[in-house]
């Protein structure tokens, strides 16, 4: 199974970045739009591995209190455009527990540098408009090991585990 550890987003920031969507749309752009249900902010991607348990019981060992996440901005890896946060300090520090707790488990992930982005269209074809990404903001109160799968209409993507905050 192939499996990454994500945020999931509230309904209200999922609402914002449709409405980005919806921009780019109306503006002429065309390409496979991420669904609503797909919406995610990646912290480590594992990619394939024969058991999940592993990865379960590495990722329980790690500890973070809630944070508050802010939309900002757009930006494009070739034709992926995605949305970007705000410099967050916290989100940078449970991106890094994560990694290390899963090498600390020897648990092998994707090494590249952690560059915080939500995918909202792939193989984008015509000009980006200008469009509005900012201001939404969620309250980050867990994150999620998360299995990937090749659906007939495109990934499905499944939550395995659910790791809350600290509270308080
Ligand atoms: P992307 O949206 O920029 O493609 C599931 O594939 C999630 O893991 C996506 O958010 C994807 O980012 C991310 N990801 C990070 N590294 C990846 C890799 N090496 N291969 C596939 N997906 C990766």
């Amino acid at each position: 199974m192939r499996l990454f550890i994500a945020i999931n987003l509230s309904e209200g920031m999922k609402a914002a970045l449709i409405d980005a969507q919806n921009e780019m749309y109306d503006g002429g752009v065309r390409g496979g739009f991420t669904t609503e249900e797909n919406m995610h902010l990646t912290l480590a991607f594992i990619g394939e591995v024969p058991d999940a348990e592993p990865v379960l019981d590495a990722l329980s060992k790690v500890s973070f209190t809630p944070f508050s996440l802010c939309l900002e901005g757009l930006g494009c890896f070739g034709d992926l455009w995605w949305a970007g946060m705000g410099a967050s300090p916290p989100l940078d520090a449970l991106a890094r527990r994560i990694r290390r707790a899963l090498a600390e488990s020897g648990i092998p992930f994707d090494r590249k540098r952690f560059s915080p982005h939500i995918t909202l269209i792939r193989k984008a074809r015509g000009d980006m408009p200008g469009v509005t990404v900012g201001g939404a903001s969620m309250n980050v109160d867990a994150f999620s090991l998360m299995r990937s799968d090749r659906g007939r209409n495109g990934m499905i993507y499944t939550e395995l585990g659910r790791f809350p905050a600290e509270q308080g």
